[in-house]
């Protein structure tokens, strides 16, 4: 099996999370081709050329159209603000690269339906940075909700809160900009929507409001900028299957760091999940004696795939860049044309879709349904 072309525009947060990703899937999983780490790309040359050096790729520069016409590059990873992906993420399809883009696909659902269309006429594999739909622990949820654990799911409640946007000092910076989207709906939103759409389908329509706890935020040269996305959002829903849900979306909530809270109920028991705690999940089933009834926690362990491609033992507990490891590995399944577990460009139009009903339900002030 030849090795596999690696381009990587963006080298911050997840820039880094990719380009780990990208190293260890071979060793990890052992299966797959190799990987080259064949193209950088960095808003300067001398950023480029520094992490190119940091990260093992063979050349950089700042121009990251030069890395997609680069004929070493196979597939592209999209690592950049949300305000990039689109037009990135189409230049590589029109180029017949395939494409690992960053959450959430774009600032508008107008791109987000580009790049669908995209990605449909290049006939090659786009798929997004949902990462925590690869968490053993909520593989294992879909598991129990197939295997009717809970019964028939009839509410489902989501909360997803950070503090990073909490501090009312903290600096004017591109997520306070309206040219990265929404705010919390589409920085935070998505990846709740994500695993709604993977563990229980889709959502048929939502009233949401949102709020913005910081009207105005400092200019690193000084003086005020008026704050254009909202960092809070709450939203009730209803899922197709009928099921009704809440979810509120925080970033400016003190104390939360990576708090995804999933509560799922059904009429024979209910699941909970919060990736603050990622590798355990609790399970309550309805039967036996009242008295001896409670919640079972089960700590992550080899038997939930693909936890024992990292390590042997059980409780030992997996982190965050191991699920891009482990969507890393996905991705190179679809691009072998296997079965993967992956958001690809239709279903994140249909995230998309979902928060922009939101967005309008907001602006509206009333329930919108999420058109197809
Ligand atoms: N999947 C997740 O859990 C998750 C978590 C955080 C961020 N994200 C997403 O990842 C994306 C990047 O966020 P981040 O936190 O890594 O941001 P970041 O600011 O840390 O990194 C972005 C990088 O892109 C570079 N860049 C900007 N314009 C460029 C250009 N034209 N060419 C080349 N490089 C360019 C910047 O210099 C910077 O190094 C966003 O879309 C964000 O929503 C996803």
């Amino acid at each position: 099996m030849t090795a596999i072309g690696v381009g990587l525009i963006g080298t911050g947060y997840m820039g880094k999370c990719h380009a780990l990703a990208w190293t260890s899937v071979k060793a990890v999983f052992g299966d797959g081709p190799a990987v080259r780490l064949a193209h950088l790309s960095e808003v300067t040359p001398e950023l480029a050329a520094q992490r190119a050096a940091e990260f093992g790729f063979a050349r950089s520069g700042s121009d990251w159209r030069a890395l997609i016409a680069d004929p070493a590059v196979e597939v592209v990873s999209i690592t950049t603000p949300n305000q990039f992906h689109a037009e990135m993420a189409v230049a590589a399809l029109e180029a017949g690269k395939h494409v690992w883009c960053e959450k959430p696909m774009a600032t508008s659902l107008a791109d987000a339906e580009r790049m669908a269309a995209a990605a449909r006429a290049s006939g090659r594999v786009a798929v997004l940075g949902y990462n925590y739909i690869q968490n053993p622990m909520v593989r294992q949820i879909g598991a129990l909700l197939a295997g009717g654990r809970i019964g028939r799911v009839n509410h489902v409640r989501v909360e997803m809160d950070e503090d990073f946007m909490a501090d009312a000092s903290t600096a004017f910076g591109w997520k306070s900009d309206k040219g990265s989207g929404h705010g919390a709906l589409d920085d935070f939103g998505v990846h709740p929507v994500s695993l709604l759409h993977t563990l229980l389908g889709p959502i048929a329509r939502v009233f949401c409001h949102q709020a913005k706890p910081y009207a105005a935020r400092p200019l690193a040269a000084g003086g005020m900028r008026a704050v254009e996305t909202h960092d809070i959002a709450a939203i009730l829903f209803e899922l197709e299957s009928g099921a009704s849900g809440v979810m509120a979306l925080n970033r400016s909530a003190w104390g939360r760091k990576g708090r995804i809270a999933l509560q799922i109920f059904g009429d024979t028991g209910s699941i909970l999940f919060d990736q603050e705690r990622f590798n355990e999940l609790q399970v309550f089933v309805a039967d036996g004696p009242n008295e001896t009834r409670g919640f079972t926690n089960i700590l992550a362990a080899p038997v939930h795939a693909p936890y024992d491609r990292f390590i042997p033992a059980a409780g030992h507990s997996l982190g965050f860049n191991d699920l891009k490891v482990i969507e890393c590995h996905e991705l190179l399944a679809r691009i072998a044309g296997s079965e993967a577990r992956v958001i690809d460009f239709d279903t994140g139009l249909a995230i998309e879709r979902t928060i922009e009903a939101m967005a309008r339900s907001s602006r509206d002030e009333r329930w919108v349904g999420v058109s197809p």
